[in-house]
């Protein structure tokens, strides 16, 4: 079995963290099958991160776990959609309900994932702090990571975890008190920056003053496990390999365009957060790359101008819009399975890799 010093350290079986957002259920599975789960859910309320939390802890035990939030710089101070609202391009909007008419999407007037509450200073405290309540093995943090928020995860004895897709971005996160870092390269679904994995995760390594090291983006068989230990990562962070589980329970509509993408079915785009996010081409994206469309706002004003409709496409299956983050990797996805068939390939097939390169 493929073991590093990481599972030492965390009391894990392999060296595999996998990320999930939606419910914690793929987390929740991946800690059962020997790796390290992590709930996302900087897009939930307190209340609802609480009750994903205390279940996670249940369910888990003394297996190591974690949860994950996204706390960029530059938010509001407060949860205040009307202030955002009445900031927003008049152009912007008429683009929105162009896209909206055209494609028939119904307004069932709810909003969506990123527009039921205002990304801020205010709500990533309160998240942070119903997280800390619970005393959580494994804090990791993507786009950022604040010393107070670093600190507060610390003196609750948690290990910190810092996405990083730069070496300067790597430097910063050792600054602030990262204990991990996931070297996390362009091939990547969800928000990424220029550098590819395989460029990414050695320069990483080399400024990372010995501290553990995980390779992401694209990291979707065994191949890429055996492949990232070569690059001086002491394990993988798994994203997109879980879209399609059994456990992620993806819509329908979702589950066909996953299984059906190829490595070049997947664009960077600003149009879902307003920060670059690698996500499945769609009508979605096409829309916002055509020389007429207006430039995507900026985080979190182009989550209040497009969430509502984009929750809407979700609820409503409307094919040719509906898109989901998922990263180059997307290309081996050809199968709906359980979580713990995929971690047991992952795994069985880095071993063989690693007997038949002698190490
Ligand atoms: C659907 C989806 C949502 C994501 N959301 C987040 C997030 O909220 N926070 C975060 O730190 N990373 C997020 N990521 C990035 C993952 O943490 C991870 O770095 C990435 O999936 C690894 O590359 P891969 O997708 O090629 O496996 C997301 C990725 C996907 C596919």
């Amino acid at each position: 079995m493929v073991t590093t010093r990481i599972c030492e350290q965390l009391g894990c079986a392999n060296p595999v963290f996998g990320f999930s957002w939606w419910e914690p259920d793929v987390a929740i599975a991946v800690s059962r099958a020997g790796g390290v789960g992590v709930w996302g859910c900087t897009r939930r309320t307190p209340d609802e991160i609480e009750a994903g939390v205390s279940r996670m802890k249940e369910e888990l035990g003394d297996l190591p776990w974690g949860v994950d939030l996204v706390i960029p710089a530059g938010m509001p101070d407060t949860d205040d959609r009307s202030a955002i609202e009445a900031t927003l391009p008049p152009a912007h909007v008429a683009f929105v309900e162009y896209i909206r008419e055209k494609y028939d999407v119904p307004d069932d007037g709810l909003p969506g994932f990123r527009s039921r509450f205002v990304r801020s200073e205010e709500t990533a405290r309160q998240q942070l702090s119903v997280v800390m309540d619970h005393r959580i093995p494994v804090l990791a943090l993507g786009i950022g990571s604040p010393a107070w928020a670093v600190e507060a995860a610390h003196e609750q004895g948690s290990l910190i975890v810092s996405l990083v897709g730069a070496p300067t971005h790597a430097e910063s996160a050792i600054r602030a008190g990262a204990d991990l870092l996931v070297a996390q390269g362009t091939d990547a679904g969800g928000h990424t920056g220029p550098i590819g994995t395989f460029s990414l995760v050695p320069q990483v390594v080399d400024v990372a003053g010995g501290r553990p090291v995980l390779a992401a983006g694209g990291v979707a068989t065994g191949r890429h496990l055996a492949a990232a230990l070569a690059l001086g990562a002491e394990g993988v962070w798994v994203g997109t390999a879980f879209l399609a589980s059994v456990e992620a329970r993806p819509s329908r509509s979702v589950l066909d365009k996953l299984l059906a993408a190829g490595p070049g079915d997947t664009v960077v785009s600003r149009s879902d957060s307003g920060k670059t996010l690698r996500m499945l081409r769609s009508a979605w994206s096409d829309e916002w790359e055509a020389a007429d469309a207006p430039t995507p706002l900026g985080m979190p004003f182009q989550d209040i101008l497009i969430g509502d409709l984009l929750g809407q496409i979700l609820r409503h299956e409307v094919a040719p819009l509906v898109h989901e983050a998922a990263g180059q990797g997307v290309s081996h996805l050809t199968a709906q399975e359980p979580v713990a068939e995929i971690m047991d390939w992952l795994v069985r097939e880095a071993d063989q890799v690693l007997a038949d390169l002698g190490t």
